[in-house]
């Protein structure tokens, strides 16, 4: 569903009852109730084990974005204050001159099954059996296989930490769906085949969270007039996001700071989709550190009279399985935001991204966070 415009001006004074009766225009109302409601004893019996109870979390919507075109109002689920307003203000930024221009990796899940003491000849063996293997593979999921996904590729990679070692790569196309469960279940289902091939001892079976084959990038450019804010210029705003970003590169005390300003937007987003916000966690610090230090996963530089910015990180993202299907809440999400594919979502996951590391570096080269930061910690105490 798209948002007819995402600017929504006193949106962030509205109370919640009418924020909600905006959103009412967005999407069927059956939907926004299934938001208001918390998620049921029932479900969390089913989503967990030992469950005991259900564990809040305020629910926002960012405003502003514009990501390839197309307005969307931004649901976050988040319980650090400021971080909703600070996205909503950088994506209005961002739309003073532009959108968020974004790509999205087709969906590859890769699952690595571990082979232990392999013959001489084992990876030979292997790739020579490489389609009976996807086969297999493919024989666990007819459903994906139907819809046009499946196992596609199979790697063996000799000598991971030793002789000892090699790891088949089995590369997945999991279409919509995060992958996980097919990664896991097809790595287990493969896995006697190849140990016969192999003449190897059978280790873990499990996909990698190094989601490198599946990366998802957003870039801005925003006039530098739009960056201005009481006592500082737009010049001086660019200069010092560019200097913030060039500390980062040089520093991974401050790059890991950076991300984690990157994944205030990310995970919010996550979260209030269903989606394991961990495994996109661990894969974007992993692939941050790939020339063999801590980067920061974003740039930003001055050019002319504008703001570069770009994002690119692994974004491993489902709109079915998981949680995404079976929450109320993230299936409201996902109905707000009107996407049709999990490549969608990565596009937009990474666009808020950038958005909230903007409006860090932006805050930081300024005033500080400490003041917008404070005043919200103090209506948060007020109404408690
Ligand atoms: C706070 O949640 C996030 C920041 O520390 C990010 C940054 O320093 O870039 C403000």
């Amino acid at each position: 569903t798209d948002a007819k415009t995402s600017r929504i001006p006193g949106f962030s004074s509205l109370g919640y009852e009418r924020r909600r009766d905006i959103l009412r225009t967005i999407v069927p109302q059956h939907s926004v109730q299934q938001m208001t409601q918390p998620l049921s004893m029932e479900l969390a019996e089913r989503l967990i084990e030992n469950a005991v109870g259900v564990f809040g979390m305020p629910l926002g919507v960012a405003t502003n974005f514009i990501v390839d075109g197309r307005e969307l109002l931004v649901p976050m689920a988040i319980e650090e204050p400021s971080v909703v307003a600070a996205a909503s203000n950088a994506a209005r930024m961002v739309r003073a001159g532009g959108v968020f221009r974004t790509q999205a990796d087709e969906p590859r899940v890769m699952a690595q099954i571990e082979l232990i003491d392999p013959a001489d000849d084992a990876a030979k063996a292997i790739v020579a059996a490489k389609d009976e293997l996807l086969a297999i593979a493919n024989a666990t999921q007819p459903e994906l296989v139907s819809l046009g996904g499946g196992a596609r590729d199979l790697q063996v990679r000799c000598g991971v930490g030793g002789e000892n070692r090699s790891v088949a790569h089995l590369e997945i196309d999991c279409l919509d769906a995060m992958g996980a469960n097919i990664a896991n279940t097809m790595a287990e289902a493969v896995a006697p085949r190849l140990a016969a091939l192999s003449s190897a001892k059978i280790g873990l079976r499990i996909l990698t969270n190094l989601a490198d084959r599946r990366l998802a990038s957003a870039e801005v450019l925003v006039p530098t007039s739009a960056l201005g804010r009481t006592g500082y210029s737009g010049e001086a705003v660019a200069a010092g996001v560019e200097a913030a970003s060039r500390f980062a590169e040089a520093d991974p005390y401050r790059a890991t700071t950076h991300n984690k300003g990157i994944f205030n937007g990310v995970d919010a987003l996550l979260l209030a989709t269903g989606n394991d916000w961990r495994a996109v966690e661990a894969g974007g610090h992993a692939f941050t550190c790939r020339s063999g230090r801590y980067c920061p996963l974003s740039t930003f530089r001055v050019a002319g009279d504008a703001l570069w910015g770009k994002l690119e990180m692994p974004m491993a993202v489902g709109i079915v399985g998981g949680a995404s299907r079976t929450h109320p809440v993230a299936r409201f999400a996902l109905e707000l935001l009107g996407v049709t594919s999990g490549q969608e979502l990565a596009r937009i996951a990474v666009s808020v991204g950038l958005a909230s590391n903007l409006a860090a570096l932006a805050a930081l080269s300024s005033e500080g966070i400490q003041r917008g930061h404070m005043r919200l910690h103090e209506r948060r105490s007020q109404d408690i």
